[in-house]
């Protein structure tokens, strides 16, 4: 089953004097349940289509189906509540509220979903369990670490159930070790609870871990490796190969 569909999708953004077309009539689509990572150089165009996506910007042409939502049909008042109904957000500057506690930022999406008060301190433990943040709960994200505050930013999408999990380069601030419990933590939610990710990275191993990676190319994708089948190291492999065949300039770390 479709969860996403992009149709010649593009995005022309108008200075004063020049207009650049950031998507370049874009098409493809996400099945239910798929861990799919977007690869392309800087300027790409990968957060102009993630932020498109995540209904905070509008494309100039083109269509997105979300689930049955035609998302550009959306007044503002339904677009603010299908995000916190049905998608979530990891970003690489965490984006937690410094002026709540690691609990009260899980607990804030879900009561902004509507969720039943007296579930949501039950889930949050739940969750901040898996992400193995529960005793940092009562801290604020100033008094973790960048790896702590991300599993609380990932508890936190995680905790609504999304449809969709939308990342822009999660791993982008955390090092090897934290970067490989983010990644665990996210191929484990796509298998136990068929979350559907859309990753953009430039990192090669953390594209490894998804199922599918297109790569971008000034707002066009120009390329697409299925690795489901096969070894993250196969993938990984595969991913440079193709990287270095594109001249892509993106860094592997
Ligand atoms: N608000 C804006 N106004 C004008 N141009 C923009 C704007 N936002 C992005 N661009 C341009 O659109 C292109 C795509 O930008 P985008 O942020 O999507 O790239 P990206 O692939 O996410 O890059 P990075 O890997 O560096 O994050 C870039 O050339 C950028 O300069
Ligand atoms: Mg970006």
């Amino acid at each position: 089953m479709r969860i996403l569909e992009v149709k010649n999708l593009t995005k022309t953004y108008e200075t004063d004097d020049n207009h650049y077309k950031a998507l370049d009539n874009l098409s493809f689509s996400v099945r239910k349940g798929e861990f799919v990572a977007i690869m392309g150089a800087s300027g790409s165009g990968k957060s102009t289509l993630l932020n498109i996506l995540s209904t905070l910007d509008f494309a100039s042409s083109g269509l997105v189906l979300l689930g049955n939502e035609d998302l550009f049909q959306l007044s503002e008042k339904q677009r603010a509540d299908f995000r916190s109904q049905h998608l979530s957000f990891i970003f690489q500057n965490y984006n937690l509220l410094g002026n709540l506690t690691l609990q009260e930022n899980i607990a804030l999406a879900l009561t902004v979903k509507g969720h039943p008060k007296q579930e949501i301190y039950q889930l949050v433990l739940e969750t901040a369990a898996k992400l193995g943040i529960e005793k940092l709960l009562a801290k604020y994200p100033h008094q973790v670490s960048g790896g702590q505050r991300q599993r609380c930013a990932c508890a936190r999408a995680l905790a609504t159930s999304p449809d969709l999990i939308l990342a822009d380069e999660p791993t982008g601030a955390l090092d090897t070790q934290s970067t490989k419990q983010l990644l665990t933590i996210l191929e484990s939610m796509n298998e136990t609870l068929g979350t559907t990710i859309l990753l953009v990275t430039h990192d090669a191993i953390a594209a490894s871990h998804c199922q599918r990676v297109l790569f971008m190319q000034d707002g066009q994708f120009v390329n697409e490796l299925h690795t489901k089948d096969q070894t993250q190291k196969e993938s990984f492999h595969q991913i440079l190969e193709l990287m270095g065949a594109l001249g892509d300039d993106a860094h592997v770390s």
